[in-house]
């Protein structure tokens, strides 16, 4: 089998990669990845060699490039994107360009490479937001409802992978998941950015009262249920995959990481809060459960520790990508 990865140099994206080939030893992975400051091709190290991998260093939105690298294949996993809400409320530009233009592009090689499988990786945050302290949960008859550049780019990338299979039959499956954390997650989302500034002997900012809500599951459980929708998931069918956490707000999240890591709340700043922010997001994955037997593994408490033992193992990765334009970044966001 050969299989198209899109952004694979980011952070689930190279998870995925190297589940996969540990896995499916005979089958052939095409890395396309633009490199934006997302990707990082140190994630893939261990794999770079190898005899079934080859990386093409491009932009989805780049048609020519995309035809050609589609030519043979059999499955596309689709996770380019822009993926960070804050930087699409600094500039949305490149989130409409590359969420909903590159998904276009790809949609069409797809069509006429007579792809076997096009799946899309998308998110909760296309349903909106739900109320705090009930018992509502995103489940797949959720209205679509995005609220941030981000989260509207996505839904209209959903839209047209969808449309692709209703009006030319292009053979797609969709999920749409909850925030991971695990390794090799750029440090801009909350997990891993509180993780690194306490390592560096920084506070952690959170936004507004810190009562947002997420839901949480660790990176692998997810490529797991990706593993599943290819194999045994149904064609043409929206999955959402979701974590084991029991509403756990933001501030609690900062002080478990505190905890573990032997800080105290004096730790926490608060900060202005993100505009528009959605107050909680909440996964019914029964459907995934029930239909291809997926559940995630990682309590949030095995999730998290096994997460910032990475962080600690692997100072030279993130202090190098915390160096450059991360700090131009970071002085704009958080000033
Ligand atoms: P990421 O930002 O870590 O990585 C994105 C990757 O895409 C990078 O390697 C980047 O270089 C590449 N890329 C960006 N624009 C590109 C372009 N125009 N052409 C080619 N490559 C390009 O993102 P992530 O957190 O790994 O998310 C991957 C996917 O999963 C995204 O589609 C995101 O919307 C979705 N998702 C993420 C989460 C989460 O919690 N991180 C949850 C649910 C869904
Ligand atoms: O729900 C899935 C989504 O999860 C993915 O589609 C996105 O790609 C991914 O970035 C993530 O989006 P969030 O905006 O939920 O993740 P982030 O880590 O940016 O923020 C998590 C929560 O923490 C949110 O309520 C905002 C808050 N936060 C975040 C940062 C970066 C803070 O309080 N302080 C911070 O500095």
């Amino acid at each position: 089998m050969k299989v198209l990865v899109t952004g694979g140099a980011g952070f689930i994206g190279s998870n995925f990669i190297l589940y996969w080939l540990k896995k499916y030893t005979r089958d052939e992975i095409i890395n396309l990845d633009k490199l934006t400051y997302a990707g990082n091709l140190e994630n893939l190290k261990t794999i770079e060699n190898s005899k079934n991998y080859q990386f093409v260093k491009g932009d989805i939105v780049n048609k020519k490039l995309v035809d050609k690298v589609m030519k043979g294949v059999d499955m596309v996993v689709h996770f380019a994107a822009e993926s960070h809400v804050d930087r699409s409320i600094l500039d949305p530009a490149p989130f409409v360009k590359t969420n909903v233009e590159g998904t276009y592009v790809l949609l069409e090689a797809a069509l006429k490479n007579k792809i076997k499988r096009f799946h899309h990786v998308s998110t909760d945050e296309v349903f909106g937001a739900l109320p705090l302290h009930t018992e509502e949960k995103f489940n797949p008859q959720t209205a679509y409802n995005p609220h941030s550049p981000y989260s509207a780019s996505k839904a209209g990338s959903d839209h047209l992978v969808r449309a692709y299979h209703t009006t030319y039959d292009l053979p797609i499956t969709i999920s749409n998941c909850s925030n991971n954390y695990g390794p090799y997650q750029f440090p801009e989302k909350l997990i891993p950015l509180a993780v690194t500034n306490l390592l560096e002997g920084k506070k952690v900012p959170v936004y507004g009262d810190g009562l947002y809500v997420r839901d949480w599951l660790y990176v692998e459980d997810h490529v797991r249920a990706i593993d599943l929708i290819l194999h045994k998931g149904k064609v043409g069918k929206t999955y959402l995959v979701g974590g084991l956490t029991d509403d756990i707000p933001n501030r609690q999240v900062v002080e478990e990481i505190l905890k573990i890591m032997g800080k105290g709340e004096n730790f926490i700043e608060y900060v202005k809060d993100r505009p528009g922010h959605d107050r909680r997001y909440s996964i019914d994955w029964s459907e995934i459960k029930k239909e291809l037997g997926w559940q995630p593994k990682h309590s949030f408490k095995e999730g998290l520790k096994k997460t910032i033992e990475w962080y600690i193992k692997n100072k030279d990765w993130w202090q190098r990508v915390k160096s450059g334009s991360y700090k131009a970044y970071y002085k704009k966001q958080y000033k």
